[in-house]
């Protein structure tokens, strides 16, 4: 197994003065930055393939029980998190590799007035800073979900061996990732990197026997290919039609966004060419994401 350099994920990652950007975005958008709530936000802060309609079906799998007390693993700057404490009551902890993407998610949650209920710090999925889940003193998560984050993760068996440790017996995790859907040579940059050396994309098979040596019980496993290709021809339809209206063709329309708030606040310069190969490779059938459902068991 070829391991990823944190520190390059990190660097892939890592967008100078995003904080201020995210807010002068917000403001080109005609929404005020110290008085929005937290769906002004997520254009730009569900670095996933479909929005907070993914957040929504990933919510729903962790049970959908007021109060729950969940992990975000790889929360990015916290759009899930605060979407899942916003709309189903959850408690989220979060933890990123990237610095700055959990400094700003903690500022992000105090503007929009979540952060009693989002609490995001820096840590790696393969070192989670948490106690074990089953020692019976009220520790552990009721739930966990993972979302676009094993594509930088090379060492799957510890990534779930981790998830599960800090779970509750009986706590669920679900994994929303983008997955090899058969042999062939993905092509790059993508938005999870730019170049191979730094990808762990992986198929179906690697994940399942991840949880299941992690000791996790898989309940059900689907892949979101069509949901996917919706979501990336809204998403060109968009950009294209601010390319016909004199813009780059990229700006808000990328994440569908109003104005200048959108995904390329985080994906950088490159970003029609990123979506570009992730889109035309689900097309293509080579990669799609999937939603894994599972839980320890009790
Ligand atoms: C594509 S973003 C997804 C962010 C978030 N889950 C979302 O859906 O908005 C991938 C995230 O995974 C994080 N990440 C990558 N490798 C990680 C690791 N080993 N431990 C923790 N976070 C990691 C990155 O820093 C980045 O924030």
């Amino acid at each position: 197994m070829t391991t990823i350099d944190e520190a390059r994920v990190e660097a892939h990652y890592t967008r100078e003065n995003l904080l201020s950007i995210i807010r002068d975005g917000l403001t080109a958008a005609g929404f005020d930055p110290d008085s929005s709530d937290a769906s002004a936000l997520s254009a730009v802060d569900e670095f996933h393939i479909g929005g907070s309609e993914a957040s929504r079906f990933v919510g729903e799998a962790l049970g959908a029980a007021s109060g729950l007390r969940v992990l975000d693993i790889g929360c990015g700057i916290g759009g899930p998190a605060r979407f899942m404490a916003s709309t189903f009551g959850y408690h989220v902890t979060g933890i990123d590799l990237t610095a700055d993407y959990v400094a700003v998610g903690n500022q992000l949650s105090t503007m929009v007035g979540l952060a009693e209920v989002v609490t995001l710090q820096q840590a790696s999925a393969l070192d989670l800073p948490f106690s074990d889940g089953s020692t019976g003193d009220g520790a552990g998560f009721d739930a966990a979900y993972v979302m676009h984050v094993g594509m930088n993760i090379a060492d799957k068996p510890q990534m779930m061996a981790e998830a599960a440790r800090v779970l509750r017996p009986g706590g669920k995790l679900v994994v929303y990732d983008v997955m090899t859907q058969r042999e062939g040579l993905v092509t790059y940059p993508l938005p999870w990197s730019d170049v191979p050396e730094d990808s762990a994309v992986d198929s179906l098979s690697a994940y399942e026997a991840a949880l299941q040596t992690a000791g996790l019980v898989i309940e059900a496993s689907e892949t979101k290919r069509d949901f996917a290709v919706v979501f990336f021809e809204a998403m060109f339809a968009r950009m294209n039609a601010a390319q016909a209206a004199g813009g780059d063709g990229v700006g808000g329309a990328a994440a569908g966004g109003p104005g200048r708030l959108g995904l390329h606040l985080l994906m950088g310069a490159n970003t029609r060419e990123k979506v570009g190969n992730v889109f035309g490779q689900i097309k293509d059938g080579l990669l799609a994401p999937v939603l894994i459902t599972c839980h320890k068991p009790g």
